[in-house]
């Protein structure tokens, strides 16, 4: 049987797979992409950062693009309309060492969509044609695309973008099968994605939507006939999910996810935070990562309770590390 997790080709660029782990807003942090980096994953990304705020060079945005030597294939993704800025802000990027830069056209929040930019930008197809094609013209990386499958359910262009974008020199587009106003409710389409899969001739189309365990990435490609999959809430307190996805591919086992396992994950994930954070960030990043990893364990709940109240990285740690499952 035809493998269906294989190699990929941004124009120079070797991608190992083509399992690619999403841009999340608040979550795909360094420590996050340290953890993920560990099952070598075909690329992976920051999270979105806006184009205005990295001209107006904020630190704290840069801080957002951090990244070491072993997260590489790696991709920065920009939120913007303006043609002019996309240009410079993806050159930016390229001189920070990034592989792949991203166009964000899928976010859905008001705040971003108010100004045209993020999903706001599916009401506009040719404007994402002339940000791609500004982007395209000053860098020599990859440029990609982020899409939601359209603005509602009335107004379905992920089909037509598909066809701007390659027309606009993007090498690969990410299709979310959900629209701007389902947000993340509901079940993701992935009949769109072979739609698009199907229009598309040289564009490598990405499906993406409800990937939450290795037998979903494999039915999306399957189905769909996609290129590559981006996974994003199934890689939170799953950062080995590419892993299990490879050996179901190729007919191996995985580890089982057990008890000792999660814990030990989520140790480490514990202690990259505390080594990247300041305290007070590190505890609150602590307790969210906390709940990803525990709601796997059907007697996590009472541990997720006391790292809430734990009020030192240290004392959660060590909770982690010490408890004891009542049995289920
Ligand atoms: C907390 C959170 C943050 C997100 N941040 C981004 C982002 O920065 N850029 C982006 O393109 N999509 C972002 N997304 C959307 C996801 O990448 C993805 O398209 C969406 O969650 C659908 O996939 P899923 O159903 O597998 O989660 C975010 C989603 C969530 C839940």
């Amino acid at each position: 049987m035809k493998k269906l997790i294989h190699s990929l080709r941004f124009k120079s660029l070797f991608l190992p797979s083509n399992i690619f782990y999403a841009p999340l807003a608040g979550c795909s942090d360094y420590p996050f992409r340290q953890m993920a980096s560990s099952y070598s994953i075909g690329l992976m990304f920051c999270e979105m950062v806006k184009m205005d705020a990295l001209i107006r060079l904020e630190k704290n945005t840069f801080h957002l693009l951090d990244y070491k030597d072993d997260m590489h294939p790696i991709g920065a993704q920009l939120c913007g309309s303006q043609p002019k800025l996309a240009g410079a802000t993806a050159k930016i990027i390229e001189d920070l060492g990034f592989d792949v830069v991203d166009l964000n056209c899928g976010c859905p929040v008001d705040k971003i969509t108010k100004d045209g930019s993020g999903s706001g930008m599916l009401k506009n197809p040719h404007l994402i044609g002339d940000v791609i094609a500004n982007m395209v013209s000053s860098v020599k990386i990859p440029v990609t695309v982020k899409i939601r499958m359209g603005w509602d359910l009335n107004h379905i262009n992920a089909e037509e973008i598909t066809h701007i974008a390659e027309e606009a020199g993007a090498v690969a587009i990410a299709i979310h099968g959900r629209t701007r106003v389902q947000k993340y409710k509901g079940k993701a389409n992935w009949d769109i994605i072979g739609r698009c899969k199907k229009v598309a001739k040289s564009i490598h189309v990405i499906g993406n939507g409800d990937l939450f365990t290795p037998q979903d990435a494999l039915h999306l490609i399957e189905q769909s006939g996609c290129d590559g999959i981006l996974i994003s809430r199934g890689t939170m307190g799953q950062p080995w999910i590419a892993a299990s996805i490879r050996a179901l591919d190729q007919g191996k086992s995985f580890p089982s996810i057990d008890t000792h396992f999660i814990r030990s994950h989520l140790l480490k994930h514990g202690e990259l935070i505390s080594l990247y954070r300041v305290e007070a960030k590190a505890l609150l990043d602590l307790r969210r990562v906390s709940c990803w990893f525990l709601r796997q364990i059907a007697n996590g709940k009472e541990l997720r309770g006391m790292i809430n109240r734990a009020t030192t990285v240290k004392e959660a740690l060590s909770l982690i590390r010490n408890y004891e499952f009542p049995p289920v």
